[in-house]
C-alpha cells in the first residue's frame, strides 16, 4: 500500500512546490488558496499516516523543529566576496568601471566593446544556499566572507526558495548565492498587523530581512514575509556552468530559483549608463528597496582573467545613486573619544527621517571638516544617509543661518577642546594627522570603554551580551582592562542596572565560552592600531603563536604578506608598551586564546625580494605581484642592496638605473615567467 501513498506524496509535493514557485517566484498564481490548502492538508495527513514517507524536502517541513541555542559556523568552500563601490554616483561612474576593465584586459580603442551584465543591487542579507543532489541541505550567511552562520532552518521557511531543484538530473553540488530581502508591501503589511496587535514593528525592510534570518526561533522567521533573488553561484560539482554570467542566472531560473527579471546584458559602457538611468527613473516604483545597480563582466573567461584585488573582484562594481538627503538643525556639537583616543565632533540634530530611519546625530569627522563646512549650533544643515554608513552633515544652508549669528555670532565657530572631555588629559594633534587625540591612553575611561567593547565585539572575541550599556557601567565601577572581564563574578554583575540574575549567568556563560578563541581573533581583539581583521589573520597564520608575534622584529614582520613598515611599526609599538604586556599576561592566565601552528607561506621564491618597474607586455603589475607573492616572494617599492631582482618593462625609469648601478639582476617579463616555472 505504501507504494501508492509514496507516489501520491511525491505528486502532492510536486504540485505544492509548483504552486509556491508560481506564487512566490514568478508572481503568477494559478491555483486558488483553498485548493493549495487542500493539497497541503492531504500531504500532511499522508505523512502522518506514513511517517516513513517524510522527507527533508517536503513542503510540510518548511517550519519544523525547536528554537536553536545558537547558529553553527559554516566555512564557505569558496569565499563570499564583496564588490567594490564606484565612488562617482553620476553615470560617469559606469565609464570609469569600463575604462578600468578595458585597461586591465589590455584592450585598445580598436577592440570591440566588452559585454556586461547589469543587475540590481538588492538591499538585504547575502546568503549561500547549498543544494546536494538537488536538495537544499544548507543555508549560510556571509559572515566575514570565509565563515558564516548556518541559518538553514530559517531559510527553509522562505517559500520562494525551492527545497528541491526543478530538474531530473540534479548536479552533485550547486551553491547558489543571492540576497534575502523583504518587499516593501510585505514590510508594510507585516508592520500594520503588528501595530493592530500592539506588537513591535520592523524598522525598515532591510533590517526586517536581516533580523528575521538571525532569529534563533524558526517559527518567528516563518512569520516574516521574506523573499530571495539569486545573483551568482559558489561551488558547483557536476553542473555544466554556462560561459556567461547572464546565462548562469538564466540557468538558475530554469532550476526554479528566483532570479530578478530587472537585468540586461549589453555591449560596452553605453549599456551600463543606459541601465543606470532606466533604473534611476524607476527605483521608487520597484516593489523592493535597492542599494544601486551592479555591473559584471559577462563572460566568465574574462572574469577569470581579471581576477581579484583583496576580496573584491575586478570584474564587478556596485554603482549607487546619490544618497537620500534631508534638512534639519544642529542642536549641539559634542566631542566623542574613540578607541585610539581620537576626538570626533558629533552634531546632535533635531530628529529627522532620512532614508528609512530617524537620524539624531551625525559625525563631523574632525576639526578640519567642521571648519571647512563651518557648522555651528543653530544652523540648518543637509544630512545624508547612504546605505549603512553613519549619517553625515553634507553642508550648512547659509541662507537659513539666524541673522543675529551673522552679525554678532551667538554661536561662535567650533573649536576642538584642548583637554579630553572624558578624562581632562591634554589633547594633541600630530603633524599629518587629521585627528586630535587624548594623550591619556587606556587611563582615559572613554578609550578604555571602546577598547573593551572592541575586544568583546562579534568579529573579535565575540562575547555575546557585553554591549555598550554594560561596558559603560563596568568601566565606571573600575573595570580597567579586557583581562579583568574574565574575573567578573556573578555578584558584581548582578549589582548592575537592568541586570537580572538570568542575564548575569548568561553573560558569565558567554565570557567563559569566549575563552580559547583562535589566535587571529585574539590579535584583532587587542586593537593594535592599523591591524584589522585580515592583517590579524595573516599574522596569526604566519607566526602561529602569540609569543612568536610578540618577539618578532621589523624584518620578521615585513615577511608577512601585506605587512608594510607602517603596520610593522604599530605592532612593535603596541608590544613595547609595558601596560599592554601586563594585560596580555592577564589574558594568558585566563586562557583567552589558543595558539596554533605557524604556516608561513614558503615557496620557491621565499626570501627573495623583487622590484617591479615599467609596463610589462602582458602581465599587469598586480598580477605580477600576486604571482610572486603566491610563490613566497616579496615585492618592494624601491631598489636597495637587499633587492634580488628588478623586473623591468617598457618605460622603466630610475629604478632600472639604480639596479644597474647596484649590479642587481634585471629580468624582463619572459625572464620572470621562466623563473615562475
Ligand atoms: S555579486 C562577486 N550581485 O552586495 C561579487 N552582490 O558587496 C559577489 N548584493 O553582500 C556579489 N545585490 O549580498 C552581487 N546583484 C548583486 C547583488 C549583490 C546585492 C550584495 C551582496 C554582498 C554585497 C557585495
Amino acid at each position: 500500500m505504501t507504494g501508492g501513498a509514496e507516489q501520491r506524496a511525491r505528486e502532492l509535493r510536486r504540485l505544492i512546490e509548483a504552486a509556491n514557485h508560481r506564487y512566490y517566484v514568478i508572481d503568477a498564481p494559478t491555483i486558488p488558496d483553498v485548493e493549495y490548502d487542500r493539497l497541503f492538508h492531504e500531504l500532511q495527513a499522508l505523512e502522518s499516516d506514513h511517517p516513513e514517507l517524510l522527507a527533508a524536502d517536503s513542503p510540510t517541513q518548511r517550519v519544523g523543529g525547536k528554537p536553536l541555542a545558537g547558529f553553527a559556523p559554516v566555512r564557505h568552500r569558496l569565499p563570499m566576496l564583496s564588490i567594490r563601490t564606484e565612488t562617482d554616483t553620476t553615470p560617469a561612474g559606469a565609464l570609469a568601471f569600463d575604462a578600468r576593465v578595458r585597461k586591465e584586459l589590455g584592450l585598445t580603442e580598436a577592440d570591440a566593446p566588452v559585454e556586461y551584465a547589469a543587475e540590481l543591487k538588492f538591499d538585504g542579507l547575502a546568503m549561500s544556499l547549498r543544494y546536494e543532489n538537488g536538495v537544499l541541505v544548507q543555508a549560510a550567511t556571509r559572515g566575514d566572507g570565509e565563515t558564516g552562520e548556518d541559518v538553514t532552518l530559517n531559510i527553509r521557511t522562505v517559500r520562494a526558495i525551492p527545497l528541491r531543484l526543478n530538474t531530473e538530473m540534479p548536479p552533485e553540488v550547486l551553491e547558489v548565492r543571492g540576497e534575502i530581502y523583504m518587499r516593501r508591501d510585505d514590510f508594510e503589511r507585516y508592520n500594520e498587523k503588528q501595530r493592530t496587535q500592539d506588537k513591535p514593528t520592523l524598522v525598515n525592510p532591510r533590517n526586517g530581512a536581516a533580523g528575521s534570518i538571525r532569529q534563533l526561533d524558526p517559527r518567528i522567521a516563518a512569520q516574516r514575509p521574506l523573499s530571495f533573488f539569486c545573483y551568482g553561484i559558489g561551488e558547483s560539482i557536476g553542473w555544466p556552468v554556462p560561459v556567461t554570467h547572464g546565462a548562469t542566472l538564466d540557468a538558475l531560473g530554469a532550476l526554479g530559483l528566483p532570479v530578478c527579471t530587472e537585468r540586461v546584458v549589453g555591449q560596452g559602457a553605453a549599456a551600463l549608463v543606459a541601465f543606470h538611468q532606466t533604473i534611476a527613473a524607476r527605483r521608487y516604483r520597484l516593489p523592493f528597496d535597492i542599494d544601486g545597480v551592479v555591473y559584471k563582466v559577462n563572460r566568465l573567461e574574462l572574469q577569470r582573467r581579471l581576477g581579484f584585488v583583496a576580496r573584491e573582484p575586478r570584474w564587478a562594481v556596485a554603482h549607487k545613486y546619490p544618497a537620500q538627503e534631508e534638512l534639519t538643525t544642529v542642536e549641539a556639537i559634542e566631542v566623542q573619544v574613540g578607541r585610539t583616543g581620537a576626538l570626533t565632533p558629533v552634531a546632535r540634530l533635531k530628529p529627522v527621517f532620512v532614508g528609512g530611519v530617524t537620524v539624531t546625530n551625525a559625525t563631523l569627522h574632525n576639526a578640519d571638516e567642521v571648519s571647512r563646512k563651518d557648522v555651528r549650533v543653530g544652523d540648518t544643515v543637509i544630512v545624508r544617509r547612504a546605505g549603512d554608513v553613519i549619517p553625515e552633515v553634507v553642508s550648512v544652508v547659509l541662507e537659513r543661518r539666524p541673522m543675529r549669528d551673522l552679525i554678532a555670532p551667538l554661536h561662535p565657530t567650533f573649536e576642538m577642546p584642548t583637554h579630553c572631555p572624558e578624562c581632562g588629559a591634554p589633547v594633541i594633534r600630530l603633524e599629518g594627522e587629521a585627528a586630535a587625540r587624548c594623550t591619556n591612553g587606556l587611563s582615559c575611561p572613554a578609550q578604555r570603554k571602546q577598547a573593551i567593547l572592541h575586544f568583546a565585539s562579534r568579529r573579535a572575541m565575540d562575547i555575546e551580551g557585553l554591549g555598550e550599556k554594560l561596558v559603560d557601567q563596568l568601566v565606571e565601577r573600575g573595570l580597567a582592562t579586557p583581562a579583568e572581564i574574565y574575573a567578573l563574578t556573578r555578584d558584581e554583575l548582578a549589582g548592575l542596572e537592568r541586570m537580572a540574575e538570568k542575564s548575569a549567568d548568561n553573560l558569565l556563560q558567554a565570557i567563559s565560552a569566549s575563552k580559547h578563541r583562535e589566535l587571529a581573533r585574539f590579535v584583532f581583539a587587542l586593537g593594535i592600531r592599523n591591524v584589522g581583521e585580515q592583517t590579524a589573520k595573516d599574522l596569526a597564520r604566519h607566526f602561529g603563536n602569540l609569543d612568536a608575534l610578540m618577539s618578532a622584529d621589523v624584518a620578521a614582520l615585513l615577511q608577512v604578506p601585506d605587512v608594510g613598515p607602517v603596520v610593522a611599526e604599530s605592532i612593535l609599538a603596541f608590544f613595547a608598551e609595558p601596560h599592554n604586556r601586563t594585560v596580555i599576561e592577564g589574558l594568558r592566565a585566563a586562557g583567552a586564546w589558543r595558539d596554533g601552528e605557524a604556516q608561513p607561506l614558503v615557496g620557491p621564491l621565499t626570501g627573495m625580494t623583487f622590484v617591479l618597474t615599467g609596463t610589462l607586455p602582458t602581465l599587469t603589475r598586480d598580477e605580477a605581484k600576486a604571482r610572486i607573492e603566491a610563490l613566497g616572494g616579496k615585492v618592494a617599492g624601491s631598489v636597495s642592496k637587499k633587492t634580488n631582482y628588478v623586473v623591468a618593462g617598457t618605460e622603466a625609469g630610475s629604478k632600472l638605473i639604480k639596479a644597474r648601478e647596484l649590479g642587481i639582476a634585471i629580468l624582463d617579463e619572459d625572464g620572470l615567467l621562466a623563473l615562475f616555472n
